[in-house]
C-alpha cells in the first residue's frame, strides 16, 4: 500500500493524529517544535467537532489547520473507533509517513496506533506509560493497547517509565517530559497580568472552576446528582464549564445543573481556561489535564475520581481525591492552601523539542 520510498531525516515526514480537546493542547507545542525540522502533517479524526471543543484550540494556540479531517463525530466506542480506523488507514497509506505520532488516551489515539501498525508504519506514543489501573475507564484500555502496539514510547514522568518497564516495554521507552507543561507555561506567561476574562459574574480569588465529564461520573443518575448536590453547597460560586456530555446526561436524568453555588458556563478555549484557573480559589474536576494544570498554576485541586494518573499532584499535596461522601465535598474544596513547593515532576517546559529530536534520531 505504501508508495513512498524511505527518506532521510532531513526531510522526515511525521503525521500527527488528533481528535479530542486535550490532544489539540498537546499538539500545539509539538507543531511548533516541528517547524523547520520535519515535514509535519496533521490528521483530525473529528471526534470533537463543536467550535468550542475543537476549532477554538487551533485558532488560539496557533496550530496549523489539519491536512485531513475525517469528520467522524460522536458514536458508541466501537462504532467511533472503527470508523476512525478505516478513515486513518486511507490517510496513512496516502501520506506514507516515517512516523505516526499519537497523543494521550482517547479513541482517536487507539484507532491511529492500530491503523499505523497494520500498515507497518512506525508509531510513537506521546504521553505513554500513564496508568489509572481502573479498567472501567475507556482511556485505560486505550493507553495500554496503544503502548503495547507502539514502536516508541514517549513518557512524561519517571512513574510512567516505571509502569512501562513493569510491562516489559523499557527498551522502547524514553523519558521526554510533559508537553502539556510546555504549553501551559507558554500560555500562562502570555495571559499573566491580564484581568479575569471569564464571562460569569465572579470576582478574582472568590470562585472555583469545575469540570465533570467522565462516564463514571455522568452516566449513573444517582452519582451525578450526588456530585452536583455536593458542588452546589460549596461556599463560593463554582463556575461549571459544562462539557456537552454533562449537559446531555444531566438533562436526560432530569438533574438541574444551575443550583446552589453553581454557575453554568460553556466550555472555554485554552487561554481563557488558564486565565480562569489562575484567578480562581481552586479547581474541582474529573479531567486528567486540569489536575496537572491546577498544580502547575499552584491552585488547589479536588478530583472527583477514585484514582489519578497524575499521582505526583496528590503526593506533593496539591490534589485531593474524593470518590464518595460528596456531602462532605465542601470541607475538602475549602481546605487550607498546601505548603508551597518548587517540585517539577512534569519537567520545565521543553518536552516538545525532546520529542521531535527523539523522532528525528530514530528514522
Ligand atoms: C473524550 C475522551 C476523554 C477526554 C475527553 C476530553 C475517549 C474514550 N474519551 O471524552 O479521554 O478526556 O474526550 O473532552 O476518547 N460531544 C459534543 N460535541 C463535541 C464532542 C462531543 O456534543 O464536539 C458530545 C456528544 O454527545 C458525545 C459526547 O459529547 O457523544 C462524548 O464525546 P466523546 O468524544 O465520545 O467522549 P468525551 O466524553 O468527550
Amino acid at each position: 500500500m505504501l508508495t513512498r520510498a524511505p527518506i532521510d531525516s532531513a526531510s522526515m515526514r511525521i503525521l500527527s493524529v488528533v481528535g479530542a480537546r486535550p490532544q489539540f493542547v498537546k499538539l500545539a507545542p509539538i507543531a511548533n517544535a516541528m517547524q523547520g525540522e520535519a515535514e509535519h502533517l496533521i490528521a483530525h479524526t473529528g471526534q470533537h467537532y463543536d467550535h468550542n471543543m475543537s476549532d477554538v484550540f487551533f485558532a488560539e494556540l496557533g496550530i496549523p489547520k489539519p491536512d485531513f479531517n475525517l469528520g467522524i463525530g460522536s458514536g458508541r466506542h466501537g462504532e467511533q473507533t472503527g470508523a476512525m480506523l478505516a478513515g486513518l488507514e486511507k490517510v496513512i497509506s496516502e501520506v506514507a509517513p516515517d512516523w505516526v505520532l499519537v497523543y494521550g488516551d482517547t479513541n482517536s489515539t487507539l484507532a491511529a496506533a492500530l491503523a499505523a501498525v497494520k500498515l507497518h508504519v512506525p508509531v510513537a506514543h506521546l504521553e505513554a506509560g500513564l496508568r489509572s489501573f481502573n479498567r472501567r475507564m475507556p482511556e485505560e484500555h486505550n493507553r495500554v493497547l496503544t503502548d503495547h502496539a507502539a514502536d516508541l514510547l514517549l513518557a512524561p514522568t519517571r512513574i510512567a517509565m516505571e509502569h512501562l518497564a513493569a510491562e516489559g516495554l523499557a527498551k522502547r521507552s524514553i523519558l521526554v517530559g510533559d508537553v502539556m507543561t510546555d504549553v501551559l507555561y507558554q500560555v500562562r506567561d502570555r495571559v499573566a497580568g491580564t484581568p479575569l476574562r471569564l464571562g460569569a459574574a465572579v470576582e478574582p480569588g472568590q470562585y472555583y472552576i469545575a469540570t465533570i465529564h467522565r462516564p463514571d461520573n455522568t452516566d449513573d443518575p444517582d452519582r451525578l446528582r450526588a456530585i452536583i448536590d455536593g458542588i452546589a453547597k460549596v461556599g463560593k460560586p463554582v463556575v461549571l464549564l459544562a462539557h456537552p456530555r454533562l449537559r446531555d446526561l444531566a438533562q436526560r436524568h432530569g438533574i438541574p445543573l444551575d443550583v446552589g453555588s453553581i454557575v453554568v458556563s460553556e466550555p472555554v478555549g485554552y487561554p481563557e481556561l488558564v486565565n480562569a484557573v489562575a484567578h480562581s480559589a481552586g479547581v474541582i474536576t474529573d479531567s486528567g489535564g486540569l489536575q496537572k494544570e491546577a498544580f502547575l498554576l499552584r491552585v488547589p485541586c479536588t478530583t472527583i475520581r477514585p484514582e489519578t494518573e497524575w499521582v505526583e499532584t496528590v503526593e506533593i499535596g496539591w490534589n485531593v481525591l474524593v470518590d464518595k461522601d460528596f456531602g462532605e465535598l465542601t470541607a475538602t474544596v475549602e481546605r487550607p492552601r498546601p505548603a508551597e513547593t518548587d517540585a517539577a515532576p512534569y519537567g520545565t517546559g521543553q518536552a516538545a523539542e525532546t520529542v521531535v529530536r527523539a523522532l528525528l534520531e530514530r528514522a
